[in-house]
């Protein structure tokens, strides 16, 4: 695919382990992601903050309240050995007690050979400085990570300082109840992430993709990924549309549902 990864190992659809293996394991810890990993996923995906003292750190929520031990503590307000201190991994098993937030440091060193993470940005531009220092001093190859974010500031920045790396512009369509539109129009998604020289759209999974969706996509030299797939059938409608990618939170699951 134009601006899918186009290693010989990954011509069929990538399977993206969403928060690692999270349907099994705590999202976001490295034990979701080396879960996957251990699944033989395609690639594993982790969201990122910036902590307040600047570590970069895998987490979801703004919040502690869910998945941080119960407070309603911002991840943002927090130094890394304030984080460091809270049990990740309680609130989705007893047998993960005491699993710790990662910094993106600690999760970097655990990527296979032919492997990639993609790492969703889920803060401002102010992190780009961090992730370019994160990523030199882990010496993982261009084509073992990419970033994806909602934010196309992010997006055109991490391009701007890393060129060589892939950068996925992450968005979503909405059907209007009343009009049966979808916004924004697939144009204008093509338009802005050309604008910001992205790779790719990283798109919430609809009905609206299928084979001339994807060859729209196509035609414009981009690559198409989907988020959360956990539905065997439609993961099977979306593979067979042509999809570079799907993340999912089931790898294992997803990828033996498949048609070969
Ligand atoms: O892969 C994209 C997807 O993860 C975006 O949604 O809320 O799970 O981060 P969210
Ligand atoms: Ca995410």
């Amino acid at each position: 695919a134009s601006g899918g990864i186009n290693t010989p190992a990954l011509q069929a659809v990538e399977i993206v382990a969403h928060r690692g293996a999270s349907h099994d394991a705590p999202e976001n810890t490295l034990a979701s992601v080396n879960l996957a990993w251990e699944k033989n996923t395609d690639g594993v995906e982790i969201d990122v903050y910036l902590s307040k003292d600047n570590q970069i750190v895998a987490f979801h929520d703004k919040t502690m309240k869910r998945t941080g031990g119960g407070t309603d503590l911002r991840i943002v307000d927090q130094t890394l050995a304030e984080l460091k201190k809270l049990d990740a991994g309680s609130w989705k098993s007893p047998k993960y007690k005491g699993e710790q937030i990662p910094l993106l440091s600690e999760i970097l060193p655990t990527i296979p050979e032919g492997k990639r993470l993609f790492i969703e940005v889920k803060c401002g531009p102010e992190i780009v400085p961090f992730l370019k220092a994160d990523l030199k001093k882990a010496g993982r190859k261009a084509d073992q990570t990419c970033v994806i974010c909602f934010g196309s500031d992010v997006c055109r920045d991490v391009k701007q300082e890393m060129p060589e790396l892939k950068v996925y512009w992450l968005s979503g369509q909405r059907k209007d109840k009343e009009t049966g539109e979808w916004t924004p129009k697939l144009e204008s998604l093509i338009e802005t992430a050309q604008s910001i020289h992205a790779d790719g759209l990283d798109l919430n999974a609809n009905e609206k993709i299928d084979a001339e969706f994807v060859q729209q996509v196509k035609q414009a030299n981009l690559g198409l990924y989907v988020w959360t797939v956990n539905n065997p059938d439609e993961a099977n409608r979306l593979a067979k549309a042509g999809v570079d990618g799907i993340t999912t939170d089931r790898p294992a699951f997803l990828r033996d549902a498949l048609e070969k």
